[in-house]
């Protein structure tokens, strides 16, 4: 068998969206408490999980996801997953935080790496500029009625392919100043699905007023800028003497994006001054760009950002464009996820071919901004 196989034809790969779709299966594994072990990897073929009504996962939210892709590099090739070893490292993070054992990393990389090859087909061809989004997710899954750990756990990893954008559309933005999504104590560092769900009202709101993207400042003191309700915030700035400085925020408060430090160390490479700091809200008025960045939607520009309180908007000269500094930053970091550019980072893990145990074979819609995902 050739590895990767040829994108199926089943997909009209010019119109997939952002949406969910049949694939050939996601990827299992349990942790038992008494034998402190994970199981081998299995290959489930369906999009269905079989879980006890009591688990903790579903009742106390005692669980926490990641989000990452794979993409093609030119002529079909290869498949790569983006910094999965990022991913692994932060969902250690999350679990802890919800009293779950950590998933090593050597299995989450494995688990990532089969649910991709096993799927290899849906991954979008690379002329496409699409990628597939890798959703990891762990659990506790065992029956459990008091508020105490579970004896179970369970990590899964789906896959999906997602969609081809032609072209950024930059965004206007909303500060959200009724809710606050992180407590200056609490759990807005973890990936956890406790810090989205409270959201979706307050982005659906203002997404009906015409706010793609909502942000919030810390709730301590609603000063400083955490971050977009999906996304990392990052400004650029240019000094009159010709330098550009990209501006990312700061706080403890909040995902450590991996597309965010990936930027970081591309501006740094390109000989930009990086900052890493707490932004100010009002500095808004002062930066030359601003975008989100995330797994989902990349890098998106910021047109506008409104504080209604106070009757604010900070708007950004190149309107409807997309900016100089964005694109620098955009197509150097799509050229090194679909191996266009060097991989000076080691930023690229490249898929395996999978094996399939004797006897096994491959089994074989709501639509969703990617602005909005996760
Ligand atoms: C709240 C939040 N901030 C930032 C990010 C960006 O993180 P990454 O660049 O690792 O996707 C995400 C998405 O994962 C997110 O949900």
């Amino acid at each position: 068998m050739v590895f990767p196989p040829p994108p199926t034809s089943a997909i009209d790969w010019s119109n997939v969206g952002f949406k969910v779709r049949e694939v050939n299966g996601h990827v299992e594994t349990t942790y038992s408490v008494h034998t402190k072990q994970w199981t081998p990897l299995r290959f489930v073929a369906d999009p269905f999980l079989r879980i006890h009504g009591m688990a903790p996962g579903l009742n106390y939210g005692q669980q926490c996801y990641e989000g990452l892709k794979a993409m093609r590099t030119p002529d079909n090739k290869q498949i790569n997953i983006f910094r999965p070893d990022q991913n692994a490292k932060r969902m250690q993070d999350s679990a802890r935080f919800v009293a779950m054992p950590t998933v090593p990393e050597d299995v989450f990389l494995k688990a990532v790496d089969m649910a991709v090859g096993r799927n290899a087909e849906f991954v979008p061809p690379h002329e496409t500029g699409a990628g597939m989004y890798v959703r990891p997710l762990l659990f506790g899954s065992s029956a459990q009625l008091g508020l105490s750990p579970p004896e179970e756990y369970t990590f899964v990893v789906f896959v999906m392919p997602t969609g081809v954008y032609h072209g950024v559309h930059p965004v206007d933005c909303l500060l959200l100043e009724n809710f606050d999504r992180a407590a200056p104590e609490g759990t807005g560092s973890a990936k956890i699905g406790g810090n989205y769900a409270p959201v979706l009202i307050h982005s659906e709101a203002a997404r009906n007023a015409g706010y793609n993207i909502t942000l919030h400042v810390d709730s301590q003191t609603r000063t400083y800028i955490d971050e977009f309700s999906t996304s990392g915030f990052l400004a650029i700035k240019y000094s009159p003497e010709g330098k550009t400085k990209l501006v990312i925020s700061d706080s403890k408060n909040i995902i450590r994006s991996v597309t965010a430090s990936s930027v970081e160390q591309i501006a740094k490479d390109i000989g930009w001054e990086t900052e890493r700091r707490l932004i100010r809200f009002e500095e808004c008025a002062e930066f030359d760009e601003v975008m989100a960045a995330g797994t989902a939607a990349s890098l998106v520009p910021v047109k506008s950002i409104t504080r209604k309180s106070t009757d604010t908007k900070y708007q950004y000269k190149y309107g409807d464009e997309n900016p100089e500094g964005f694109l620098t930053l955009l197509n150097t970091l799509k050229g090194i996820q679909f191996g266009k550019l060097e991989d000076k980072h080691g930023w690229r893990f490249e898929v395996s071919e999978p094996k399939f145990e004797e006897g096994e074979g491959t089994a074989d819609e709501g639509d969703v901004n990617a602005i909005q995902a996760l």
